[in-house]
């Protein structure tokens, strides 16, 4: 324990912490679905879950990392012998998703340069599977594409020369220059486009309450799993990030301000997609519907279009937007990483140095795996079924183990107390022992029935099997089998392990 490392400052965990929060989830996916889902009256679900569910958790995590200083496995073992094995699950979920993760940065830096000159002509998703990532049908693979290979490297020595370089000096200071640049870019960028001809369209669109919806319970559900994916909440991340917090730190309120400021980035974000969509939109002399889209059909075809239809500096508006989708990827990407890396160091008493070698260095190798011409359709399978089985059951996993199995709610909730200005009341153990377990599990009922009765996107059974079901069992199998290996911290031997 002597000799953990940490932050340098409190504000530079709370960046770091928001650096892993504002990911590309804030800017491809919070915007379309707060319009699928009730548009302004989204807000309201969306409200209710940060306040009972994403804050609530995040401070659970917060005070898990911060009082028992280990990686996400050894807090739980701290916590429990026997709850090791849901910190590697974790780890494993994170481990997984960091693979492909890098890839989606790795397009975007391409998509930065091809901006400039608007390599993609005049149909960009003709462009995009046929040029770019030279697809082939969904369930094979093909060969590689060697032009994924240079931004893919360049991706993971970035990512990775920062992890080398160690929390204070790597991490924090990483997150210090990009989250800064980050947000003045995309400032840039959503006053240029609530600036431009039609944004209201777009806005009124966005914002336009359908207050039917609210009673919808798809919706509700989509507003928790929004808020859940969007935290970085039951990655890990939470847990090691906070591990490295002095002794004295207020846990409440940074999990409020990480809170705040990530749903903060995801309303303007909101407002940017939105006003471009508007534009666009009108240009084309139809509706909003018909141009909103998210994720990589958001970024990698839409956009281009409106960058193509742009009214002046159409380089530099393509090159705000997917720089800052890279710099909010980045950040995220090095967080999740520092799962494994934290993870490893202190099983298998190894320097940072070695850890992020072994564990960065495999899920680079694998991430090559993408790299080839069905790249995409692995990527969006492997990508679907770790989030709906792996994050969000870990999630479920997890509170329920703490709060009702371990029944280790009140000691956390005194120790994060004791630390902080504010204090959490019986309304926060409510949230986690009752409310969280409910929705997650409603949730991941609805998603297991969904997809035993029809094939995500219609994909090839075979390839559902082996790139969705098989890696999120195999993510807890894995977590099982770390848990074999004994503790190489002497000092933290696993005699030692619940003595805290
Ligand atoms: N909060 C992140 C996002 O919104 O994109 C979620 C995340 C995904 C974090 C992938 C880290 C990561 F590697």
């Amino acid at each position: 324990m002597e000799g953990r490392e940490q932050w340098g400052t409190r504000a530079g965990f709370v960046l770091a912490a928001i650096g892993s929060a504002v990911g590309l989830g804030n800017i491809w996916r919070f915007p379309y679905v707060a319009y699928e889902n009730g548009g302004g009256a989204f807000l309201i679900p969306y409200l209710f879950a940060l306040l009972t569910a994403g804050i609530p958790l995040l401070i659970m995590e917060f005070t898990i990392g911060q009082k028992y200083r280990g990686s996400a496995p050894l807090s739980y073992a701290r916590l429990n012998k026997k709850a090791e094995w849901i910190g590697w699950w974790q780890v494993a979920i994170s481990f997984v998703i960091s693979t492909f993760y890098a890839v989606i940065i790795a397009w975007a830096i391409s998509y930065t340069y091809f901006s400039f000159r608007q390599t993609w002509g005049s149909n960009p998703t003709d462009f995009l599977l046929n040029d770019f990532l030279q697809i082939v049908d969904p369930g094979q693979l093909g060969s590689f594409v060697p032009t994924i290979f240079i931004p893919l490297l360049i991706v993971w020595v970035i990512a990775l020369g920062v992890l080398f370089k160690g929390v204070k000096k790597g991490i924090e200071f990483a997150n210090r220059i990009f989250i800064p640049l980050l947000v003045v870019m995309f400032l840039i960028l959503v006053i240029r486009a609530v600036t431009l001809d039609g944004a209201m369209v777009g806005l009124d669109a966005f914002f336009k309450p359908n207050w039917e919806e609210i009673m919808n319970p798809a919706v509700w559900v989509a507003a928790y799993g929004q808020i859940f994916f969007s935290l970085s909440i039951g990655f890990a991340i939470m847990i090691t990030y906070s591990s490295y917090l002095p002794r004295k730190s207020d846990l409440n309120n940074n999990a409020f301000i990480t809170g705040f400021s990530n749903s903060s980035f995801e309303i303007l974000a909101g407002i940017g997609v939105f006003a471009i969509i508007g534009f666009m939109a009108t240009q084309q002399g139809t509706s909003v519907d018909e141009v909103a889209a998210d994720g990589i059909a958001l970024a990698f075809m839409v956009f281009p279009e409106i960058i193509n239809s742009f009214p002046g500096l159409n380089g530099l508006f393509g090159a705000l937007f997917f720089g800052s989708l890279v710099m909010a990827g980045l950040t995220s990407l090095v967080s999740i990483i520092e799962t494994y890396v934290s993870a490893l160091q202190d099983k298998f008493k190894i320097t940072r140095t070695k850890a992020v070698a072994i564990g960065g260095g495999l899920s680079a190798l694998i991430s090559i795996l993408y790299a080839t011409q069905g790249g995409l359709w692995l990527l969006d399978t492997v990508d679907y079924f770790i989030n709906h089985f792996g994050v969000a059951l870990a999630g479920l996993v997890s509170v329920i183990a703490v709060a009702w199995f371990m029944r280790k709610l009140p000691d956390l909730q005194k120790h994060t107390n004791e630390l902080s200005d504010f204090r959490v009341g019986l309304w926060w153990k409510i949230c986690l022992g009752v409310i969280t377990p409910l929705v997650l599990g409603f949730m991941l009922y609805q998603n297991l029935i969904l997809n035993l009765t029809s094939n995500y996107e219609g994909y090839p059974t075979y390839f559902i099997i082996i790139a969705g079901w098989t890696v999120a069992i195999l993510a807890i199998v894995i977590g099982f089998l770390f848990t074999i290996f004994k503790w190489k911290n002497n000092k933290n031997s696993s005699d030692d392990l619940g003595g805290f």
